[in-house]
Protein backbone atom coordinates (compact mmCIF):
# COMPACT_ATOMS: atom_id res chain seq x y z
CA UNK A 1 0.00 0.00 0.00
CA UNK A 2 1.59 3.71 -0.78
CA UNK A 3 1.67 5.64 1.79
CA UNK A 4 -0.14 9.07 1.58
CA UNK A 5 1.19 12.05 3.34
CA UNK A 6 -0.70 15.20 3.57
CA UNK A 7 1.50 18.13 1.63
CA UNK A 8 -1.12 21.04 1.52
CA UNK A 9 -4.78 22.11 1.74
CA UNK A 10 -6.48 22.24 -1.32
CA UNK A 11 -6.82 25.78 -0.99
CA UNK A 12 -3.18 26.21 -1.13
CA UNK A 13 -2.56 25.95 -5.31
CA UNK A 14 -5.23 27.61 -7.57
CA UNK A 15 -6.26 26.18 -10.93
CA UNK A 16 -3.59 26.40 -13.48
CA UNK A 17 -0.57 27.18 -10.86
CA UNK A 18 2.14 25.11 -9.11
CA UNK A 19 3.61 25.55 -5.95
CA UNK A 20 6.78 23.96 -4.49
CA UNK A 21 6.67 21.71 -1.04
CA UNK A 22 8.96 20.19 1.49
CA UNK A 23 7.15 16.69 2.30
CA UNK A 24 10.10 13.95 3.87
CA UNK A 25 12.76 15.43 2.28
CA UNK A 26 11.81 15.41 -0.81
CA UNK A 27 11.04 18.31 -2.71
CA UNK A 28 7.86 18.45 -4.57
CA UNK A 29 5.45 20.22 -7.45
CA UNK A 30 2.20 20.58 -6.85
CA UNK A 31 0.06 21.69 -10.09
CA UNK A 32 -3.72 21.94 -10.40
CA UNK A 33 -4.68 21.49 -13.92
CA UNK A 34 -8.44 22.14 -13.95
CA UNK A 35 -8.99 20.87 -10.25
CA UNK A 36 -7.27 17.71 -10.55
CA UNK A 37 -3.82 17.94 -8.24
CA UNK A 38 -0.22 15.85 -9.55
CA UNK A 39 3.21 15.37 -8.24
CA UNK A 40 5.98 15.58 -9.52
CA UNK A 41 9.73 16.38 -8.07
CA UNK A 42 10.92 19.59 -8.45
CA UNK A 43 13.77 19.15 -9.73
CA UNK A 44 14.10 19.29 -14.29
CA UNK A 45 16.20 16.40 -15.44
CA UNK A 46 17.79 18.75 -17.73
CA UNK A 47 20.53 21.12 -15.37
CA UNK A 48 18.35 21.51 -12.25
CA UNK A 49 15.80 23.63 -12.57
CA UNK A 50 13.48 24.15 -10.24
CA UNK A 51 10.26 23.33 -12.20
CA UNK A 52 8.04 23.94 -9.08
CA UNK A 53 9.06 27.62 -10.21
CA UNK A 54 7.76 27.18 -13.88
CA UNK A 55 4.70 27.47 -15.57
CA UNK A 56 1.89 25.36 -16.25
CA UNK A 57 0.42 24.80 -19.64
CA UNK A 58 -2.23 22.47 -19.97
CA UNK A 59 -0.92 19.27 -18.30
CA UNK A 60 2.58 20.82 -19.38
CA UNK A 61 5.29 21.92 -16.88
CA UNK A 62 7.30 24.44 -18.18
CA UNK A 63 10.73 24.46 -16.94
CA UNK A 64 11.80 28.15 -16.08
CA UNK A 65 15.78 27.59 -16.76
CA UNK A 66 15.49 26.51 -20.20
CA UNK A 67 12.09 26.30 -21.45
CA UNK A 68 12.01 22.14 -21.67
CA UNK A 69 8.27 20.90 -20.51
CA UNK A 70 7.12 17.75 -18.97
CA UNK A 71 3.83 15.90 -19.09
CA UNK A 72 2.80 16.03 -14.98
CA UNK A 73 0.54 12.87 -15.59
CA UNK A 74 3.35 10.96 -16.89
CA UNK A 75 6.39 12.61 -16.15
CA UNK A 76 7.70 12.32 -19.78
CA UNK A 77 9.47 14.99 -21.77
CA UNK A 78 7.04 17.12 -24.21
CA UNK A 79 9.62 19.90 -25.36
CA UNK A 80 13.66 19.80 -25.33
CA UNK A 81 16.15 19.95 -23.96
CA UNK A 82 15.13 17.30 -21.45
CA UNK A 83 16.00 13.76 -22.27
CA UNK A 84 14.93 12.35 -19.38
CA UNK A 85 11.49 11.86 -17.83
CA UNK A 86 10.91 13.65 -14.00
CA UNK A 87 9.27 11.63 -11.08
CA UNK A 88 5.59 11.85 -10.54
CA UNK A 89 4.04 10.61 -7.87
CA UNK A 90 0.51 9.67 -6.62
CA UNK A 91 -2.01 11.72 -5.65
CA UNK A 92 -5.19 11.79 -3.67
CA UNK A 93 -7.54 14.56 -2.45
CA UNK A 94 -9.17 13.35 1.62
CA UNK A 95 -11.47 16.23 2.45
CA UNK A 96 -9.33 19.17 1.94
CA UNK A 97 -6.27 17.56 2.08
CA UNK A 98 -3.84 16.87 -0.95
CA UNK A 99 -2.02 13.80 -0.57
CA UNK A 100 1.07 12.38 -2.00
CA UNK A 101 2.60 8.99 -1.60
CA UNK A 102 6.03 8.83 -1.68
CA UNK A 103 8.59 5.88 -2.06
S1 LIG B 1 17.19 23.05 -16.44
FE1 LIG B 1 15.16 22.67 -17.06
S2 LIG B 1 15.20 22.95 -19.21
FE2 LIG B 1 17.26 23.25 -18.58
Amino acid sequence: MPNFVTVANVNDVKKGKVKTFQVNGHRIALCNVEGTFFATQDLCTHDGGPLGEGELWGYDIECPRHGGRFDVRTGQVTALPPILPIKTFPVRVEGDAIQVALD
